[in-house]
């Protein structure tokens, strides 16, 4: 017997709990909750007495396991995307279900809380503490999520061996490399083990091959099954990912779908 569609937005699954998503964002990957869903949002700025609408009527589920690069030209509403995807900010209009919870009118406080339980961020300026070690810069968001500091340090030096810096430990920022850096802040947006890792321009400050190195850190995760949303503008990566959304003027003007495995 197949699953039927739900015939109303609030009918919850009796064995569950779960209330199903409505049928305009039903899952194309059967049998996957979307781990986001944009419905209906859009991103107003008020300057003067112009209204800026920088994203409008973007409807959007990402499944676990997708591997995505949002592409798209100056102004279209990349760093407006990043910003709701990444709970810094909150859509003017529409909601927003991030692992279920509705974030779309939630306090800053709360806000906070989801970011550093869910998410990972990895910044084009690597956005590293210089006062901290490399191991250190590792624990922050242990840190916010009252781990033990025993259990952070366990973790920290696991996810600094594993993006290749286990004889860096003690180092700080200014002693490695743009490379070495943002391998520190891969290693920290893993270490509170997000639903979804966001990166925003991650390689546009480094040096080709350090940049292929990153890449290829952010395809190990994903093959390991990671989400992954590279914000980019660097067409090669639509080539690298397993989905592409492009956005212009504040729509998505095209989304791939999960591309399954692509010829290798
Ligand atoms: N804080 C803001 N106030 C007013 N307008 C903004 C603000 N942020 C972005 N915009 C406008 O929204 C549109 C999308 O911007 P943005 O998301 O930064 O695009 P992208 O990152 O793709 O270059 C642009 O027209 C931009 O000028
Ligand atoms: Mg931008």
């Amino acid at each position: 017997m197949g699953k039927s569609l739900p015939t109303s937005n609030t009918e919850i699954d009796q064995a569950t709990g779960v209330i199903p998503p409505p049928p305009s964002v039903v899952s194309t990957q059967e049998g996957l909750h979307p781990v986001i869903e944009l419905c209906g949002v859009e991103k107003h700025y008020q300057m003067g007495d112009t209204l800026v609408k920088a994203l409008h009527g973007i409807d959007l589920a990402i499944y676990p396991g997708d591997y995505i690069s949002i592409l798209g030209p100056s102004g279209c509403g990349k760093s407006t995307m990043l910003n709701i995807l990444g709970c810094l900010d909150q859509p003017t209009i529409g909601t927003y279900l991030l692992d279920g919870i509705d974030v779309s009118h939630l306090s800053d406080d709360e806000l906070s809380r989801v970011r550093g339980k869910k998410l990972g961020f990895i910044f084009q300026s690597y956005n590293l503490i210089q006062q901290l070690t490399v191991v250190e810069n590792i624990e922050v968001p242990l840190y916010y999520q009252g781990v033990s500091e025993k259990e952070s340090r366990e973790i920290a030096i696991e996810l600094a061996n594993r993006v290749g810096l286990g004889k860096r430990l003690d180092h700080r920022p200014t002693e490695l490399s743009g490379g070495q850096q943002q391998r520190v802040a891969i290693a920290r947006s893993l270490s509170n083990d997000p639903a979804v890792i966001l990166a925003d321009e991650a390689t546009g400050n480094l040096d080709s091959k350090s940049g292929r190195d990153i890449l290829e850190i952010f395809d190990g995760l994903n093959a390991e099954g990671k989400t992954l949303i590279l914000i980019t503008h660097d067409e090669s990566m639509a080539q690298r990912t397993n989905r592409t959304i492009r956005l212009k003027d504040g729509s998505v003007a095209l989304d791939t779908g999960r591309k399954e495995s692509s010829a290798s």
